[in-house]
Formats: C-alpha cells, structure tokens, sequence
C-alpha cells in the first residue's frame, strides 16, 4: 500500500495587518497585556464582507498548485477544515472548488475547529492509501474577524484570532519509508461548552433571536485557564502516541508544528517534551490563532525557510474546542 506524501503547500493571508496597539481601538486591552500572555504580535484580518474564507482559501490553493506545477484539474478530491464556512450550509468547501472551476469532484468540509487540519489529513491519508484519490486538495482556512465581539465583552477572545488558510496537496508515494506515517485523532465532548458558540444552532429554538444579538449570545466564549490546562497535557500526549507507534523517541524529531493558539502553550509543549526551541516552529507572533490554518500556514512558511528537508521528522499536533486533539507523523 503506498503511503500519503504532501507534494506541496502554500498559503494565503489578506491584506490587511492588525497590531496590538490597533485593537486598543475598540478594547480596554494592551500591546503589553496580548504580547505577556500569548505571544501574539499583529494579526491579518479580511476586508470584512469583501474576502471569504474560500477566497483564502483558494489563494493558498493556488499556489501550492503553483509549487507542484499541477493543474488545478488534476485534484480529484478537496477537504476544507473551517469553523467559519462562508455560510451556515452548504459548507465552504463547495465554494471553494466553485473558485477552482473543479465542477464533479468530492469536496468535503471537516468541523474540527484547532484540529481540523490533522483531522483533515487523517481522512485524506486513508482515502489516498486505499486508492480512492490521489490528488487531494487539504486546506484549513479561517475568518474569525467578521465573528468577533467589539464590544468591552470581546477582548478575552478578540484579541487572539487572525484570518488566513493554508493548503497542501497530497499524493500516495511508493517511497518506502516517507509520507504520513501515523494520524491519531481524539475527543472529548465534555469540553464542548468551554469553547464554543452556544448559539444559533439547531438546538436552539428560533435558531437567531433579537435577544441573542443583544446579549452577545452571537459571539464565541472560551474559558481560557481550563483550555489552557488541556491544551498543555493533550498536545504533548498526542506527541508521545505518534513516536511510541512509529518506534521513534523525541531525539528523532526534526520539527514540531503544534496548533497556534498561545505562545506560552507551545513552549511549556516544548519542555513537557524535552524538545529544543529549533525543534519546534511557531508564528503565532504574526499571524494570532488561525484555527484550521494555523498548521499548514506554518509548514508552509517552514518549508520556505528550509526548515523541513527530505527525509526529515515532522510532527504535527492540535488541541481545540469540542475538545478535540490529534498528531501526525510525517517522513518529509
Ligand atoms: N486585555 C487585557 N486584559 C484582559 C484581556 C485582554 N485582551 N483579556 C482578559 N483580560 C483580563 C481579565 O479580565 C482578567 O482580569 P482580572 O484579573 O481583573 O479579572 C485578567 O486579564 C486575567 O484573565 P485570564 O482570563 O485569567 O487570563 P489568562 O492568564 O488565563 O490568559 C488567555 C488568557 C486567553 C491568554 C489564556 O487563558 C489562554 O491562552 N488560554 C487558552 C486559549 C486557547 O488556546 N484558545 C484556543 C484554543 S484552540
């Protein structure tokens, strides 16, 4: 059976940069506050309601089409990890294989929110292994900044997210040995409520009230300490069950691309697993918390900077609302 390699990425983030020091413009908050206790520095965020999360999407698409000297018609199968689909149904993959011009194929929307991307590439990784496709479209793209509380309420959240989407395109390799070795995928839905949007879903009767929009039931809400806590056990977890099923150790690891959520996560990630700084890659200083698009907009960037060559280790890691948590391992 062949294994899934990642042929090429690229990614895509709008114009528009947003500082710190910006965002004092509608919260009592401070370069100094978000810098402490995230890491975060700037943030891209849409033209709002001129770019959709599709649109970044199928910019990232582009170019990692670009990078592979492909056509966008030889993809046979797109998978679109999103919180934040253009619209509530149908799901964004379908406008985003409309932007691509690739009438009839699959496109498939995974809602795995910080995971979607490993979530998304466990699912393309199995489809590719057993010959179903063989050139899958994986893209996690996010617009948050048209979701946000601007009001005082919204700062605890407001403040960590960006827009952006990042793509790879996957392909089987009879390379013995490289590819995607192992996925894990996990969850735990006692965590829901703790990040989520308790509103305007099909649990609730009518879907969208007045009071919704006037008590900001509308808006996303995070105990942040409790995902905190979660986030720094589960990531590391997941990391120790891709090395143990693959024989490997932590000194085998090349690079680790943990989901982008807090700056301070991924560093005590990197201590509770006894890994270097140069083992690790995070942008989360330019770019906040991307969701679905944190991983791919970051192997991207890796790749670029040729911090991944052939034959190296990757490991990818996410934890994120539902909750949910996952790894990859990656033979680049
Ligand atoms: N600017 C300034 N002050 C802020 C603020 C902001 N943007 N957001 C919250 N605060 C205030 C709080 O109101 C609180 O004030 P108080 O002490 O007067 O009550 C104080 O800062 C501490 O708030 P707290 O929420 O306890 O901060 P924290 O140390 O837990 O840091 C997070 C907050 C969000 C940075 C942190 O909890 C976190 O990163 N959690 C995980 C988030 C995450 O990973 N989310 C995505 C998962 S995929």
């Amino acid at each position: 059976m062949p294994r899934t390699e990642i042929i090429s990425t690229g990614f895509h983030v709008p114009a528009n940069v947003v500082t710190n020091e910006e965002l004092t413009e509608w919260w009592d908050t401070s370069d100094e506050w978000i810098r402490e206790r995230t890491g975060i520095e700037q943030r891209y965020w849409v033209d709002k309601g001129k770019e959709a999360g599709s649109d970044l999407a199928a910019e990232a698409s582009r170019q990692a089409l670009e990078r592979a000297d492909m056509d966008a018609s030889e993809i046979d199968c797109i998978v679109y990890a999103t919180l934040s689909p253009d619209y509530y149904f149908p799901g964004g993959g379908v406008f985003l294989q409309r932007k691509l011009g690739l009438a009839g194929i699959p496109a498939i929307d995974i809602r795995n929110q910080c995971t979607g991307f490993v979530y998304g590439l466990s699912v393309a990784d199995a489809w590719i292994r057993t010959g179903q496709y063989s050139r899958i479209l994986l893209v996690g793209a996010e617009v948050h900044s048209t979701g946000i509380d601007y009001g005082p309420e919204g700062r605890d959240l407001g403040v960590l997210f960006g827009d952006g989407a990042g793509a790879a395109i996957l392909g089987p390799t009879e390379d013995d040995g490289r590819g995607v070795l192992s996925t894990h995928l996990f969850a735990d839905g006692k965590g829901a409520e703790k990040l989520w949007l308790g509103a305007e879903g099909g649990a609730d009767y009518p879907r969208l009230s007045k009071e919704d929009v006037e008590t900001g039931r509308i808006y996303p809400t995070m105990e942040g300490r409790e995902v905190f806590k979660n986030a720094v056990v589960r990531m590391p977890e997941s990391v120790m069950v891709a090395l143990e099923a693959n024989g490997l150790g932590a000194e085998d690891v090349d690079l680790v691309i943990a989901h982008q959520a807090n700056l301070r996560i991924n560093e005590m990630v990197t201590r509770r697993l006894g890994l270097s700084d140069d083992q690790v890659y995070n942008n989360i200083q330019q770019y906040g918390n991307t969701t679905a698009a944190t991983i791919p907009i970051a192997m991207d960037e890796a790749v670029q900077k040729g911090l991944l060559e052939r034959g190296d280790l990757l490991i990818l890691t996410a934890f994120g609302s539902g909750f949910t948590w996952a790894s990859a391992a990656i033979r680049w």
